[in-house]
């Protein structure tokens, strides 16, 4: 018997892998069947900050029917109706989602400022969601802030939601920061149990046919997971938090690449949405295939196995391979 369980976020798991947040979560029947499937796990669609705000803005609205003055970065916004969920049917959604499935169930808030809407980490507490996600997605194009300020709106919000909230909390992360080691360091001692790498922040294209910016929402590829196996590889048993990765999961290998880096669990969204739902099955049977054909009875046995836990001098380390691999390339 291969056992493929782990443990993500002090809940355990049947296997490593997880569907991240996407489309496929906004749907109760797609969420039976990923679990019928065989998912181990389920990250739903992020509610969005600015949708907590134009939810109170139109109300303040309609309460006191005066002409509303938004503030020209709400304008920006998707309409309030373009999102198949209201704030508090999204709290809706995942009491009916804990309902319909037995497999852990993780809620996610997407946004970047410490205010009200923190109290909805509350909310989808009390809904019954075992954990929480927080995709901080922040972009700084102005230079008005330091790198040292825009880290602290990052601890303070994990902070908040530490003290509000008791499920553990896993934190989204994009790949930009000076030092990965010291903001997962720092995350992990607010009070962050996961650590989520990386998101993708999504690119914008100029078409010069209409000589304008195209918004470009591209899936991912394989190649991607190599920054992630990097990253993970290097924290693994340095911080204090669990460890998924998301971005470039699309195989069986990629599953097992991610167990050998030292991540606690793998998450999947654009293959799942290229190569439809019944492709779970195929990856898990795959992962405990690829266990068996190695001689391996677990995945926790492989785990770690190609991190950099026993590297004294990681930063010599990587600059070592920097330098072997340029040296690698011969042109004739
Ligand atoms: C159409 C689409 C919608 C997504 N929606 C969310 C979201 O609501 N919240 C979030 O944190 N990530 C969202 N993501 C990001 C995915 O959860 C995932 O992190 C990313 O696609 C990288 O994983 P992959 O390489 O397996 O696709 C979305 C991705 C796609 C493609």
């Amino acid at each position: 018997m291969i056992d493929l369980s782990t443990k993500y976020l002090g809940i355990q798991l049947k296997n490593p892998l997880v569907a991240s947040a996407s489309p496929l979560c906004e749907n109760i029947e797609h969420i039976k069947q990923m679990e019928k499937s065989g998912i181990a796990a389920i990250v739903l669609h992020s509610l969005f900050e600015e949708q907590v705000i134009l939810q109170e803005k139109e109300l303040n609205y309609a309460l006191t029917q005066q002409t509303e003055s938004y503030a020209e970065s709400l304008s920006y916004l998707p309409d309030i109706n373009d999102y198949r969920f209201a704030p508090d049917e999204y709290v809706d959604y995942i009491a009916k989602v804990k309902k319909a499935v037995d497999i852990p169930i993780i809620g996610s808030l997407n946004g970047i400022s410490n205010s009200g809407w923190i109290r909805y980490g509350k909310k989808i507490e009390e809904a019954g969601a075992d954990a929480l996600e927080l995709n901080i997605y922040y972009l700084p194009t102005t230079k008005t802030s330091s790198c040292q300020e825009i880290e602290q709106i990052y601890l303070d919000l994990v902070k908040r939601l530490r003290q509000n909230i008791t499920i553990p909390i896993a934190v989204k992360l994009s790949p930009y920061f000076n030092s990965i080691p010291g903001i997962t360091d720092q995350l992990a001692e607010e009070g962050a149990d996961g650590l989520v790498l990386f998101n993708r922040f999504y690119q914008p294209d100029i078409d010069l046919t209409e000589m304008s910016v195209i918004p470009n929402l591209e899936l991912s590829r394989s190649s991607e997971l190599r920054l992630r196996l990097r990253w993970v590889a290097i924290l693994y048993q340095k911080v204090k938090a669990d460890l998924a990765i998301t971005g470039g999961i699309h195989t069986t290998e990629d599953i097992i690449k991610g167990i050998l880096a030292g991540a606690n669990v793998t998450m999947m969204t654009s293959a799942l949405l290229e190569k439809g739902i019944p492709y779970i099955d195929e990856l898990i049977k795959g992962t405990e295939e690829w266990l068996r054909r190695h001689q391996y009875h677990s995945i926790n046995e492989i785990r770690g196995l190609l991190s950099q836990q026993n590297v004294k001098e990681t930063d010599a380390f990587e600059r070592a391979n920097y330098m072997k691999v340029l040296k690698s390339y011969h042109y004739e």
